[in-house]
């Protein structure tokens, strides 16, 4: 089994089988840096960190204004497509670093590719499948880094370590972003106006603490490393938790596994599940060979697949940025984006259960807008006010503390809204919004068939669904 913590600016790998611990860095030592300042003094100079849906995204709006803007993408991996870059393998890369990605074999879309894309750059046909599988959303991504320029723009290979203010009492100030070439481990350091953070935030698993969890002698995984039924056959699996991954994986391993129990703490799901799947409440502890849920029933099985959700993680940020990160929660931020202490930099990709792309696509128009002065932030006092007036919303909504930044519903729609006057843009069309609804309720009804529908958007407004 493999165990992650995150140790303050360290990541830490262990498999407690082998008795392999393996600790990432993310600080630069202090040697063998060389300062370069990016040149074109009269152009906003931007870093983006990734090349993801989001980071891609970020480059494509910063080209499109050349006279405006001089940009880096910095990359880790070898090419774009963060999350979507399926890898058969888990643990670590080539290089030493954490697999990135959380995809598994078979993983299909859960939104259908019409309300996934970005508003400018539709699918392909993809045989007129509206669920597509994960190789072709990593395509979609390839064919808009090349449709846009982007390549050029990508520098692969390159992990941010460091971001920090520099001389924060000036206006405007600057940025300090520090890198390592994860191949050569030549260092950089260069100097930039604004700062777009798009690392993404479903890489470093969340295991919630369960008693006796180390205990059991069976298999456990979290879901980012999940990769096919196969490996469950005939076993007996409890997957832990409801989110997109735990019902979607209890589905595929009941293909191969003797008997699956969903286990959430969520009002049971009232669709069909396959024959050999059944829900039951949250886990009370473990024991050697077996699991107690909550309400007493004992259960003798084979592996637990931990489907609790990812932390979100900026072991870059230098003390100085003033980022916390609590309990899912991520403060001070402005619309779930701005740094309110520093602005000119900006955290995509941070709230959930949202339409992620089209979503990125918004949040980029507008804080390029800022970074241009055609739209102006709130006082720091009035941005804070909002934050905590968004958090105390939530509570009275009856949401978690640690649902600080999810966007079940209207929520979503009202964010979008908010997001669209304040930075005097489109809102996401009618015709995705009402099409995100329908699948939304749909999956609802019928978890294990959604999948198979395929649609069309009519115009703006509307969508239809087809053969
Ligand atoms: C299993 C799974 C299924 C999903 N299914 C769907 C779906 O069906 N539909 C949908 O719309 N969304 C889905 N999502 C959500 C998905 O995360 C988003 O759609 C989107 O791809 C996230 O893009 P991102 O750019 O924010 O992050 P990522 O795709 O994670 O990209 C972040 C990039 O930043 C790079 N990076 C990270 N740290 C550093 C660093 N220090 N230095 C340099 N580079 C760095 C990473 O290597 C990566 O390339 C799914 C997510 C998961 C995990
Ligand atoms: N395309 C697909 O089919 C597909 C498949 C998998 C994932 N995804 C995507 O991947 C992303 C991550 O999804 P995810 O499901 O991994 O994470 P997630 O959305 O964060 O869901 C995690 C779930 O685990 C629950 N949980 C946390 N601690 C728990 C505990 N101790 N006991 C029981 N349940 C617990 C959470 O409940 P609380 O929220 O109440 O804490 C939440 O329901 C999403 O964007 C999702 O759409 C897509």
């Amino acid at each position: 089994m493999l165990k992650y913590t995150v140790q303050g600016t360290h990541q830490v790998i262990s498999n407690p089988v082998l008795g392999v611990n393996k600790t990432f860095s993310r600080r630069l030592p202090g040697e063998n840096i060389r300062l370069i300042m990016a040149s074109g003094e009269a152009k906003h100079k931007v870093a983006v960190i990734g090349a993801g849906a989001a980071g891609l995204c970020a480059g494509r709006h910063l080209l499109a204004e050349p006279d405006k803007f001089q940009f880096d993408i910095f990359e880790q991996q070898d090419g774009v497509g963060g999350t979507w870059r399926f890898s058969a393998h888990v643990g670590v890369d080539q290089y030493g670093l954490p697999v990135h990605s959380s995809m598994y074999k078979n993983l299909r879309t859960n939104l259908p590719k019409e309300v996934m894309a970005y508003p400018d750059f539709p699918f392909k046909d993809c045989e007129g499948k509206s669920f597509v599988h994960h190789t072709q959303v990593l395509e979609y991504l390839q064919d808009y880094a090349e449709n846009y320029g982007l390549y050029q723009h990508i520098k692969f290979h390159k992990m941010i370590e460091n971001i920090s203010p520099v001389n924060p009492a000036a206006d405007p100030f600057e940025w300090s972003v520090s890198f390592s070439d994860v191949v050569t481990k030549e260092k950089e350091i260069r100097i930039y106006d604004a700062v777009m953070v798009c690392n993404g935030h479903y890489s470093v698993p969340y295991f919630p603490e369960i008693k006796g969890l180390f205990e059991f002698k069976g298999t456990v995984i979290h879901s980012h490393d999940y990769r096919e039924p196969q490996a469950f056959k005939d076993l007996r699996v409890v997957v832990l938790g409801a989110g997109a991954s735990g019902v979607d994986i209890a589905i595929e391993v009941s293909s191969a596994a003797k008997e699956v129990i969903l286990s959430h703490n969520t009002p049971p799901k009232t669709c069909p599940f396959p024959d050999n799947v059944r829900q039951q409440k949250g886990l009370e502890s473990v024991d050697e060979t077996s699991v107690t849920f909550l309400g007493g029933e004992r259960y003798e099985c084979d592996v637990l697949i931990i489907c609790t959700g990812y932390l979100y993680h900026y072991p870059f940020f230098d003390k100085s940025c003033n980022v916390k990160i609590g309990d899912q929660k991520i403060t001070p931020l402005y619309l779930h984006m701005f740094l309110i202490d520093f602005p000119t930099l900006a955290i995509w990709a941070v709230p959930k259960l949202i339409i992620p792309f089209p979503i990125y696509d918004q949040q980029v128009k507008v804080f390029l807008k800022f970074l241009k002065g055609l739209i102006h932030l709130p006082t720091k006092e009035e941005m804070r006010s909002h934050m905590e007036r968004d958090f105390c919303r939530r509570k009275e909504l009856g949401m978690k503390p640690r649902h600080a930044h999810v966007m079940p519903g209207q929520l979503q729609w009202d964010y979008d809204d908010e997001l669209s006057k304040f930075g005097q843009i489109d809102p996401v069309p009618d015709s995705v919004r009402n099409l995100f609804r329908h699948v939304h309720h749909l999956r609802t009804l019928d978890l294990i068939n959604y999948k198979n529908t395929n649609y069309n958007l009519v115009g703006d407004e509307s969508f239809v669904q087809i053969e």
